[in-house]
């Protein structure tokens, strides 16, 4: 089975579930979007981002024992998919990741701990958050995270962010300053530049790292970007992903297409190298980026 991943930097787009013997089928059928009594339930968590401002307190949620089971059930599962397949400074990072295995942590418990650790916090999401606004509040620390639960009949697949992914992906990259930094730089690129298609230009290289980002460790590829960390299919995978060289032109011109599994990732050789190589892009990004890139491309 599958989980998630991102359309856009709020987190994993609607994507399409995998049949137990491989095919890809209609991510519309997935009981997350037509279960009614769900979709009841996942609007009114999300109703609680309206009119939120960034960094106002989010509101606890009272988790069903259901959503309980859903988030025990994952961790599980995730905990060892992470253990083989995520790189060291990950794992790394996860020794110290608020990400308890017998409830769903509220915001204020991950960030309490994030804030020590890093500064970050989360700010609470409703779901897609403009570029702007997403990318623009990195800069001073902090991250748009939702609070609802994936649905618990296909547990290890979710056709939306939720707080597992967050929590899983995310919430393991703000317990360390290494990504935390990768995090602020994307973050004060954003609120340097208004213009559409240069955020779309940021997005995109966020989307190719912190989303989707791999290390390679020994030959091998290894997972840090959130969207594969929280995703215990994709994260399974990785070998038969096609991974070229982490070049910033490569991940401007590479297509996603958010109806199925990542088929192109981009690998580099440390997290130095994603930090050295986004630094270089972000601190010339202007209002004219976009314009310059379209007539050398
Ligand atoms: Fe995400």
């Amino acid at each position: 089975m599958d989980d998630s991943r991102a359309r856009t930097p709020v987190g994993p787009p609607i994507r399409t579930p995998v049949a137990a013997d491989g095919r890809l089928g209609p991510a519309d059928e997935h009981p997350g979007l037509s279960d009614a009594g769900y979709l009841r339930r996942r609007h009114a968590i999300a109703a609680r981002a309206r009119g939120h401002r960034v960094g106002d307190p989010s509101v606890p949620v009272a988790y069903t024992e259901a959503e309980q089971r859903t988030w025990r059930t994952v961790h599980r599962e995730l905990w060892a998919a992470q253990a083989e397949h995520a790189c060291r400074a990950a794992l790394d990072a996860r020794q110290d990741a608020p990400i308890p295995a017998d409830h769903i942590p509220q915001h204020a418990e991950v960030g309490s701990r994030l804030r020590e650790l890093t500064g970050f916090d989360f700010t609470v999401a409703g779901g897609v958050v403009a570029n702007k606004r997403f990318l623009g509040s990195m800069a001073e620390g902090w991250f748009h995270a939702v609070q609802f639960v994936r649905h618990p009949a296909v547990p290890l697949f979710t056709p939306e962010p939720d707080v597992l992914h967050d929590v899983f992906g995310h919430g393991i990259h703000l317990t360390a300053p290494a990504f935390a930094d990768i995090y602020r730089m994307i973050g004060r690129a954003a609120m340097r530049v208004d213009d559409a298609d240069v955020l779309q230009m940021i997005s995109d290289v966020y989307w190719f790292t912190l989303e989707y980002g791999v290390l390679a460790e020994g030959g091998t590829p290894k997972a840090y970007g959130a969207a594969l960390l929280s995703s215990y299919g994709e994260i399974r995978r990785l070998h038969r992903s096609d991974v070229r060289p982490l070049t910033v032109d490569a991940m401007l011109t590479t297509p996603y297409d958010i109806h199925g599994y990542q088929p192109v990732l981009f690998g580099a050789r440390s997290l130095e190298e994603v930090t050295d190589t986004l630094h270089d892009f972000l601190e010339r990004l202007d209002e004219d980026s976009a314009r310059r890139f379209r007539r050398c491309s």
